[in-house]
This record gives C-alpha cells, structure tokens and sequence, in this order.
C-alpha cells in the first residue's frame, strides 16, 4: 500500500505538472473566433431545382456503377437548400462566432460561364447570408469546395486547363459583388486532395487517374487560379476589409525513427504536401524538395524533362505573397520514413516515402480510420511557423469520425478536448497567431466518395433511414455550447 500510495502521489504530481502548463487556466484569447463548417454539395441538395445546372459531383455520383459507398449521391443530402434557416439556427445556437460554408458554383451559373445569374440561386445564398448575420454571426465563404459546373468539364475546362482561371475568376467577381458582408473569403478548399484525388487517384470527380501529370498539372492551375482571384479582389475591390486566403489540408508526418533518413522523409512527405501549395504561396515556387525529387525520378523513368510544371519568373511573383492570413485544415497524424524507390501509389508517393498506415502504437483511430494525435496538431503549427513566419492562422476545418450508430459521440468530445488544448498550448507557449478554428462538421453530411457512411457532424442524420432527415444533437453539441460559453477549457 506505501508502494501504491506512491504511485498514486507520482500520478497526482504528475496531473499537476500538466495542469499549470497553462496561463488563465486555459482561458481562449478574446478575439478567437470559434465556428463551424459545411460545403455546399455535401449539404444542400436539391440538384437540379430552382434552376440549378450540373455539377461534376452530379455527374460522378450518379456513374454505374457507383464510386461512392452504397450508391449514394448528393441529390438531396442535408436538404440544407430548403432548411438553411433550420441550419443558421442550428449553428448560433452552438454558441459559435462564425459559419464556415461554400457557395455553388452552378447554382449561380447553371453552366459555368458567367452570363445571365440565376436569380433563384442569388437569392438562396442572400437569404443564407442574412440570416447569418442576423444571428450574429460572420459568413466565412469558400469561392471552391469542388462542385465544378459539368459544362465547362464537357468543354475541356477542368483545373488542368489554365483557361478554366478566367471563368473562375468572372465567377467570383459577381460572388464577391453580390456579397460584400461577407467576412472573410476562401477561394479554394484543399487543392492538394482535389488535384490528388480528382486527377491522380481518380477517387474524386471527375475521376481522373493520371497520377504524377494531371495532378500536378492541376497543382500548377489551381495555384494560378487562386492567385488571379486573389489579385482581382485586391484590384477591383479595394473597400472590402475581408480577408482572402486558400485553404490547405496541412496533417503532420511524424518520423518514424530518430535516424535521419526518416526525419528527412517525413519532411519531404510535409513538403509534398502542405509545403506543395504554401511554399509557392509564401516563399515563391516549388518547394525545393518537391522540385529536385520529381525531376530526378521523371529523368529515370525516361522524360525529357521533369512531369512537374515550371513556373515562369512572372508567375512566380503573381502567386508568391497572395494571402491575407494562412487557413489548414488539420485532420491526423501518420507516422513516415524512408523508403527508396517507393511506387507511386494510395499511400506511397514518387516522393521515396513511405507512410506507415499500420504500425501505429497506442494511436486512436476514428471510425475512418484516420488517427487521433491531438500534439501532431500543435506540431504542424509549428512547423507551418518555421516554414512561413508569424502567420494568422485560421483552422477551418478539424474533425473526426463516429459510425452514425450513436448520439453520444464521447470520442468527439475527447478529441475537441485534447485537440483544443494543444491549440492553446500553441498560443499561450509556442506564440502562434491561431485566430480561431471551425469544426468539421455542423452535421453528418455527404463524405464524398464515402457517401453518408462516415459521420463528422455534431448533429446527426439518419440519412438511411429517416426522410425527414431531423437533425438530432450528438452529446458533444451540449460539451460545445459549454465551451463556447466559457472560453476554456481543463487542459
Ligand atoms: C476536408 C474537406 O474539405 C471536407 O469536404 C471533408 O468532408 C472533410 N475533410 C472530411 O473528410
């Protein structure tokens, strides 16, 4: 019993240790903003009302056979369209400052080209925008969440195509004119899993399997794209105060032993990723390793010249410093080391990585699958502040999984809990600018080509078998609502 009393006076100590780590026990700065996030094609539905053209999702789910689990398909998904009031209310009532949502591209222009608005759609996303401000609270939009208008795919116009930028980029002028209460802008969400997924892997619409051309082709588009808006916003509308910036998908590589092999290979992997987009970004070009690697391996596989597009001098510094503040989205950990030669494949990248899916000690893992590694959080902060200074940033998007078969998603709360912490521990210890962060998501909502089998929401829906798709809250909306009431938390 003394052997058990000490045990019990180490924990005790221990537990204190960990509790004072903290200044104003764990009180959130005043100005961080909380919110919550959704995308347009995952919620809204109504696919072909209301004057609303096609989308390439539209196209995608509706294949036979069907990429996505069970055949399901976005044609009426949260039916968000008809409920937005329901959906505004819902997400004041977390107790949040903002709504983090998209806006469809083919609602407002059936077609893709930039004509004649549809009225309908403008008034949908007005109703949408008021409602939010009503509530008090900021409409945070994302120009692109990947519903590309089917017609301009037909016509060739897809982001491996660098004339799809001037159709972007009349598309989001009208968007931006039409909404100047907008409080702070996206123009593109993750274009790493798009280009990747879309034009590499092919798991994504359109499905496209070109892996190490067409996604980097893609990479090269998208970043031209986002700078173009970018510099027009900044042109044409110097009253807006918004801020602007794209959203990358930013998880951490953790080595998979001390040997400096790894430790390299998880920051090449770091580098093929958020760096892929951010470097460009902040720093101008490729991110050097990215650069040397796929020239090396293109001249081995007997190219004339390297598969990743160069960019120009001039392109360089269009898209270099074109951020008002930094936005990732931050979902897991995976461990990684070297592996020379790795095939280019789901999880091994032409990059000689090799990401080690299995053997993960001790690591939770959502129903997806994807690990739960709440300090990866606060070490890719760390990282993105190593690579490109004292940014602003905004985490639109951090989330995890439950199977849908529940409504108390204690693994939810656990992992906000210990995912929020490390964020403070960001701020308060390591001075990062963290300005707020939106949770992934709202509600249960269309998972891709996961279709409505893996649920991310704080509200439920049985989309499987209820119809009338009642939105139930999860146990975590009551640990939310507390929280956001007192801005801090026990770390
Ligand atoms: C990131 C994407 O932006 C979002 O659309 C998706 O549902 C979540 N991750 C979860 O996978």
């Amino acid at each position: 019993s003394f052997y058990k009393t000490g045990l019990i006076l180490v924990f005790f100590s221990l537990s204190l240790g960990e509790g004072v780590r903290l200044r104003n026990n764990g009180q959130f700065p005043r100005t961080f903003l909380f919110g919550a996030a959704t995308a347009s094609y995952q919620i809204e539905g109504a696919w072909r009302e209301d004057g609303k053209g096609l989308s390439i999702w539209d196209e995608f789910t509706h294949r036979v056979p069907s990429p996505i689990s069970n055949n399901d398909t976005g044609n009426i998904a949260c039916d968000s369209y008809h409920r937005w009031k329901e959906d505004v209310h819902l997400t004041a009532s977390l107790g949040v400052q903002y709504y983090r949502f998209s806006v469809s591209w083919t609602r407002l222009f059936p077609n893709g080209y930039v004509d004649k608005i549809n009225e309908k759609g403008l008034r949908y996303y007005n109703n949408l925008i008021q409602e939010i401000l009503r509530c008090g609270l900021i409409p945070v939009v994302t120009l692109f969440h990947w519903d590309l208008p089917l017609k301009l795919f037909y016509d060739g116009l897809s982001w491996t195509n660098p004339e799809l930028i001037d159709h972007y980029v009349n598309f989001t002028r009208v968007v931006i004119q039409n909404f100047p209460q907008v409080g702070r802008w996206i123009t593109i969400n993750e274009p790493r899993i798009l280009c990747r997924f879309s034009y590499g892997e092919g798991i994504l619409a359109p499905g496209i399997k070109e892996s190490g051309i067409l996604d980097y082709q893609c990479s090269y588009v998208i970043l031209k794209a986002h700078a173009a808006v970018y510099r027009m916003y900044k042109k044409e509308f110097p009253n807006y105060k918004a801020p602007m910036s794209i959203v990358m998908d930013c998880q951490w590589y953790e080595p998979e032993t001390k040997d400096p092999e790894d430790v390299a290979a998880a920051e090449r992997q770091q580098q093929f990723e958020c760096g892929m987009y951010y470097h460009p970004i902040f720093n101008g070009d490729w991110p050097p390793v990215v650069k040397a690697r796929v020239a090396e391996r293109s001249k081995k596989e007997g190219y004339k010249k390297t598969r990743l597009p160069q960019f120009t001098s001039e392109e360089i510094k269009f898209i270099k410093g074109t951020h008002d503040y930094l936005a990732i989205n931050h979902y897991f950990t995976f461990l990684a080391g070297e592996e020379p030669e790795a095939p280019y494949t789901e999880t091994h990248y032409e990059n000689d990585v090799r990401v080690i899916n299995s053997r993960m000690p001790n690591w939770e893992l959502g129903s997806n699958s994807w690990a739960i590694v709440p300090w990866g959080a606060r070490k890719v902060l760390n990282w993105i502040k190593q690579q490109y200074g004292d940014q602003d940033i905004l985490i639109t998007e951090l989330g995890v999984a439950d199977d849908g078969t529940s409504l108390e998603d204690d693994e939810r709360i656990d992992f906000y809990s210990d995912y929020f912490c490390e964020i403070l521990e960001a701020i308060q210890i390591d001075h990062i600018k963290i300005i707020g962060v939106s949770v992934w998501s709202l509600m249960d909502n269309f998972e891709w080509s996961s279709g409505y089998t893996v649920h991310f929401g704080f509200y439920n829906i049985d989309f499987y078998n209820d119809p009338t798709l009642k939105r139930r809250p999860k146990k975590s909306v009551g640990f939310f609502q507390k929280l956001n009431k007192r801005r801090q938390l026990d770390c």
